[in-house]
């Protein structure tokens, strides 16, 4: 049985953190709120749409589940993102409020009140609109971690123009690929970022991706870091440049609660990454309530989130949900060690932050590098913490709570993914927490875990029982991969393709990916992607790629490869494969090792045997070989590859 909101003063009891009084008697969250999410799950889910959302047309019908998987929430009912992040706040006591508070790696400080946000997002979306763009047209924005980011996606959502997000990290290649996928228009860059003191050059790699992107018409580039860049004419048009000449009001489109608010793309178990669409109502009624509830947000917060804007947090949680909230979002572009290993807790110090949130590797850096630096600064505003990206473990979880937390901010370990576009399985600051875990599904949200035969289980597949508001709706431009990679293993539930299991107070043990696909310092991707790009170079015959474990990184990328013949595996070899692979994808994929052997173990039907792969790179001795090809090449490899490694 389930014994959600037991409510008892801030104490630890058999390992259980139960929650601080104040945070208790303050909650957003009340002890019946998973009551009575469960006694009318879809009325639960009215009400927040009711309460968060301002709607220019309000919907006829909670859910639509005629044409399932094909999901529709909130039918009919209009609204605007950007409307609702900022225009409802200007006409509000928040119009002099802190949105946005910005710092940069070098020290440059921006603060945005809803006010100025609102001019500048309405010049946008003005500027955007005269090169060009209209509801439906896709733009890219491969852009730092910059307040013009949030404007410019702010502008197309204002206009109905779904947005793009690829990571700054990517490569030439992957940014190419995505801009081809969804065939966009216009694509937005900066010139580059600083990264420990020096300019990276973001727009170099645009120019370079731009090579082969027939569709784009208009690249725009905000000037950020200053550094030198090749401007194409005719087709590069200066931010600052179109903003001097921009109107300074454009009427926000009424977009249906299901129209696409925004494309992003995320690894699979395939080499070609999948389009993950969100539409509009469901998602921001979603990301709201999760926000508002879980981390408590009050008018007087300084929230910070420190993910990327180019992954699903970075959307959802630094930008979209914060500001719908009417909260003050802090963004920073820079790495985390510059000047010193401080930074984060003296900007933290410094900025007042109240919420914070980020991921365990991020966590497991800092403990490495030791409590003197969170221990230089006064973090006593901090109220909440959080983490994402992959389960936590109990070590990490308890220095986080002991040395950022002082004891006082209970963690929120929330589990979720780009496709439910918002938190699904989370406490509640109300919520008893145990290290590692994620605890309970949100309100409203129906998770199970099942075995292979679909029966429910303690321990085996986690599943979504019922759709959400925020899931995703398609795989753009491929409604059949959407059908197979989601809808297909366990009938009508959601497979997230993680592992779980369950424990005696009901709480849900994310254990991690069951299927191909590797989290390395909570980045996503598949190892079809890192392999397709290995197999390119002239000397692969074939390459396996796993993930082991590192304590830092989560995993670390450990390659396989057997080389053609005539081709001698060296360090020279092992370095040009881990750059094509940096090239190809983006830094995050470098394999950590690469190992040549002369067979990889694979079933009788040709599917490599990823386990065995992964006790030999962690260095255990192989489990059970029975379902293989020739059981006896793999007792040879093992042979010869635990022998040599360390
Ligand atoms: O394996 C789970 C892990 O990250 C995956 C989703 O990755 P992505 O779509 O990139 O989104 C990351 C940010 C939401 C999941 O399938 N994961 C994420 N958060 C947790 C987690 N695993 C365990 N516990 C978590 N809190």
């Amino acid at each position: 049985m389930r014994k959600e909101g037991i409510l008892e003063n801030g104490r630890i009891e058999n390992g259980v953190f139960y929650p601080p009084a104040e945070i208790l008697e303050k909650a957003n969250a009340k002890a019946d709120i998973y009551e009575l999410a469960k006694k009318d799950r879809l009325g639960f889910w009215d009400t927040q749409a009711k309460e968060l959302v301002s709607w220019f047309k309000s919907y006829d019908k909670v859910l639509d589940d005629s044409n399932a998987p094909f999901y529709k929430w909130f039918v009919n009912g209009k609204l605007n993102m950007s409307y609702n992040c900022i225009d409802r706040h200007v006409k509000s006591d928040r119009r002099n409020k802190a949105a946005i508070i910005y710092e940069s790696e070098i020290g440059k400080q921006v603060c945005l009140t809803y006010g100025m946000l609102y001019k500048l997002v309405n010049k946008f979306a003005n500027a955007l609109s005269g090169l060009g763009v209209k509801k439906g047209d896709r733009v890219v924005l491969y852009m730092p971690m910059i307040p013009e980011a949030a404007i410019a996606m702010l502008a197309c959502t204002r206009i109905g123009a779904p947005h793009s997000l690829v990571f700054g990290g990517f490569s030439p290649d992957s940014l190419r690929d995505r801009i081809n996928d969804c065939q966009a228009k216009v694509l937005i860059t900066s010139d580059g970022n600083f990264r420990r003191g020096k300019p990276f050059p973001l727009k170099n790699n645009a120019d370079k991706a731009m090579e082969d992107t027939p569709s784009i018409e208009k690249c725009v580039v905000v000037k950020n870091a200053g550094n030198e860049i090749d401007f194409v004419e005719g087709r590069d048009v200066w931010y600052h440049d179109l903003m001097a000449k921009a109107g300074n009001y454009y009427e926000p489109e009424p977009m249906d609660a299901e129209d696409m608010l925004f494309i992003l793309y995320t690894s699979g178990t395939t080499g070609k990454p999948k389009g993950v669409v969100h539409t509009t109502g469901g998602y921001l009624v979603q990301i709201q309530s999760t926000l508002k509830y879980v981390f408590d947000i009050k008018e007087d917060d300084v929230y910070w989130c420190t993910a990327d804007i180019g992954w699903i947090t970075g959307h959802s949680y630094v930008v979209y949900a914060p500001l719908a909230l009417g909260s003050t979002t802090f963004m920073y572009d820079g790495t985390i060690d510059y000047p010193d290993k401080d930074r984060i807790w003296e900007m933290a110090e410094r900025y007042g932050v109240t919420k914070f949130y980020t991921a365990p590797t991020a966590i497991r850096t800092f403990m490495k590098w030791g409590v003197e630096y969170p221990k230089r600064h006064d973090l006593s505003a901090i109220k909440i913490l959080g983490s994402v990206g992959e389960a936590i473990n109990p070590e990490a979880w308890m220095w986080y709570y002991e040395n950022i937390g002082g004891g006082q901010a209970p963690i929120m370990d929330t589990w979720w993914q780009t496709e439910t576009g918002a938190f699904m399985c989370t406490p509640l600051p109300i919520t008893p927490l145990k290290p590692g875990t994620a605890t309970y599904p949100f309100p409203g949200i129906e998770l199970d875990i099942i075995d292979e035969q679909k029966n429910p289980a303690d321990e085996g597949y986690l599943v979504v029982k019922s759709p959400w508001p925020a899931m995703l709706r398609t795989v753009y431009g491929d409604d059949q991969r959407y059908i197979d990679t989601y809808w297909k293993h366990f009938g009508d539930c959601y497979f997230a393709g993680d592992g779980a299991k369950r424990d005696e107070l009901g709480y849900i043990w994310v254990t991690g990916r069951v299927d191909d696909v590797l989290n390395v310092s909570g980045h996503r991707l598949g190892t079809a992607e890192v392999e397709s790009a290995l197999d390119e170079c002239e000397e692969v015959a074939e390459s396996a790629v796993v993930g082991k474990k590192h304590a830092v990184k989560g995993e670390a990328i450990h390659a396989f490869v057997i080389l053609k013949d005539g081709f001698t595996g060296n360090a020279e070899l092992i370095d040009k494969l881990r750059r094509h692979v940096g090239v190809k994808i983006g830094p995050i994929a470098r394999p950590d090792d690469i190992v040549f052997i002369s067979e990889l173990p694979k079933t009788r039907s040709g599917k490599i045997m990823r386990r065995l792969l992964r006790d030999l790179a962690e260095g255990r001795a192989i489990g059970d070989v029975t379902t293989l090809a020739d059981p006896g090449a793999i007792n040879e490899i093992a042979a010869t590859y635990l022998g040599k490694e360390d």
